[in-house]
C-alpha cells in the first residue's frame, strides 16, 4: 500500500487555503463556532462521512470505518478564535469586530478537513477506524472536557490521539516532535489579602493589606527559583492586583490574580499546596487574613514517548531529518491535553513562520498570520500518520 500522500495534498491546496481564509474571515469565540461547525460538517458529509454535529455544543465529530477491523485513532482540531481585533488588512482579514484566528485554529480546523478528504477516499487502505473530532473552546479549556464527558473517547473506545499546533516559533517547512511534556499545565488562581482600611495617614489603626500583598508577590517567585530542581520548568505570574480607591485610604483587601505554569505534575501540585502555606505566614505575621482560590486548571499535554517516536518518523519522511530540531516545552497550555490523558497519543508542532513575507508575529497578537504552506506539511503529516497506523 502507498502511504505517499504528498500528491493528494498537494491537489486539495487550494481548497484547504480557501476554507482556511473563510474561517479566518469569519471567526468566532469559545462555544459559539457556529459557522464554523456547519461549513465543517458540510464538507464532512460531501465526503460521504457519517457526521455528528452539537458535541460539546459546537463540537463536530465523524467516523471514518476502514475496510477491515482494527484501532481507532482520533484525531483532533480546535476551531474557536480569540477576543482580539485583528490589525491585518489582508483580504481575509477577520469580519467580525473584536474577533480573530489569532492562534491558527482555522489552520487546524482546514487541515483537518483536507485529512479527512484524503482518508475518506483511502479508506480500503485503513484496518480499523480514524475517529475526526473537531473541537470548540479550546481557548477558555472548556470543549475537550465536555467532549470527554459526553464519551467522545468511548464510544467507539479510542486507541490512539494525534493533533498539531501550527507553531510561529518554528520556521514554515519545519516539526517540533518531542516525547513527555510539549506544553504547559495551565492553573489559574486567585489570592486575597485582607487587611483592615482606615485613614492613609494613621496606618497604626489599621492592617495594610497593600504592604503585605506586596510581600506576598515577592515571596512567591521565591518558590520558583529556591524551591523546585534548577531544570525543572515552572513559571508563575501575578497578572492582575487591585486594591485600595484614593491615594490616602488604606485600602481593607488586595486581590489578585495569577497563574502557575508547570510540566511535571508532582511539582504542579508541590507549587498549588505551597501558595496557600506562604500566604499564611506573610499573613499572619502582619495581622492580615487571606484568601486562596485555585479557580481552573488543566494539565501538562504529555506526549507518549512511542506515539512520538512514530510520528517523529512519519514527519521525516516529510520534511526531512534537518527539518526536525530539538523542541523545548513551550509554556502555553491546551486542553489537548485531557484527550492525551485518556488514549497514547502525540500532540506536535508545525512550523508556520516566515519573517521575510511578514509571517511572524507571535500567537494570540493582533497581527498574527501564517504561511499557509504549514498547512501541506500538517496535512501531509496527519494523513501519512493514520495510513501508516492503521495501514
Ligand atoms: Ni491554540
Amino acid at each position: 500500500m502507498s502511504v505517499d500522500v504528498t500528491e493528494d495534498v498537494r491537489a486539495r491546496r487550494e481548497e484547504m487555503v480557501s476554507l482556511r481564509r473563510d474561517l479566518h474571515a469569519h471567526p468566532e469565540t469559545a462555544f459559539r463556532e457556529e459557522r464554523t461547525a456547519r461549513l465543517v460538517a458540510e464538507r464532512l458529509a460531501a465526503f460521504g462521512l457519517e457526521v455528528s454535529t452539537g458535541s460539546a455544543r459546537t463540537g463536530v465529530t465523524a467516523v471514518i470505518q476502514g475496510n477491515a477491523p482494527g484501532p481507532t485513532l482520533m484525531l483532533r482540531a480546535d476551531m474557536d478564535a480569540l477576543p482580539i481585533q485583528e490589525t491585518s488588512d489582508r483580504p481575509y482579514a477577520s469580519r467580525n469586530p473584536g474577533v480573530m484566528h489569532a492562534c491558527g485554529h482555522d489552520g487546524h480546523t482546514a487541515a483537518l478537513v483536507t485529512v479527512a478528504s484524503i482518508l475518506a477516499e483511502r479508506r480500503n487502505d485503513l484496518n480499523g477506524r480514524v475517529l475526526l473530532v473537531f473541537q470548540p473552546a479550546e481557548e477558555i479549556m472548556g470543549g475537550a472536557s465536555l467532549m470527554i464527558e459526553e464519551g467522545v473517547m468511548t464510544d467507539p473506545p479510542v486507541d490512539r490521539v494525534l493533533g498539531f499546533h501550527l507553531w510561529n516559533g518554528l520556521p514554515v517547512g519545519q516539526v517540533g516532535v518531542k516525547p513527555g511534556a510539549i506544553f504547559a499545565a495551565v492553573d489559574e488562581i486567585e489570592l486575597v489579602v485582607k487587611g483592615t482600611g482606615g485613614h492613609g495617614a494613621m496606618p497604626h489603626q489599621t492592617v495594610d493589606p497593600i504592604p503585605v500583598a506586596a510581600q506576598v508577590i515577592s515571596a512567591l517567585q521565591s518558590l520558583i527559583s529556591r524551591e523546585k530542581h534548577y531544570a525543572e520548568g515552572a513559571v508563575l505570574t501575578i497578572g492582575r492586583i487591585q486594591g485600595g480607591t484614593a491615594f490616602n485610604i488604606i485600602a481593607t483587601e488586595v486581590e489578585m490574580k495569577g497563574t502557575l505554569r508547570t510540566f511535571d505534575e508532582g511539582l504542579r501540585r508541590q507549587i498549588l499546596a505551597r501558595i496557600p502555606e506562604v500566604m499564611a505566614g506573610i499573613c499572619a505575621a502582619f495581622n492580615a487574613e487571606f484568601e486562596f482560590r485555585h479557580l481552573q486548571g488543566c494539565p501538562a499535554v504529555m506526549n507518549d514517548p512511542e506515539v512520538a517516536d512514530f510520528v517523529r518518523r512519519v514527519a521525516t519522511k516529510v520534511v526531512g531529518e534537518a527539518n526536525l530540531p530539538a523542541v523545548v516545552p513551550s509554556t502555553v497550555g491546551d486542553d489537548m491535553a485531557l484527550f492525551q490523558l485518556r488514549a497514547p497519543g502525540c500532540y506536535f508542532l508545525v512550523g508556520s513562520s516566515n519573517a521575510d513575507a511578514g509571517l511572524d508575529a507571535p500567537h494570540h497578537s493582533s497581527g498574527f498570520d501564517f504561511d499557509e504552506d504549514a498547512l501541506m506539511v500538517a496535512a501531509e503529516t496527519l494523513s501519512r500518520a493514520t495510513l501508516e497506523y492503521l495501514g
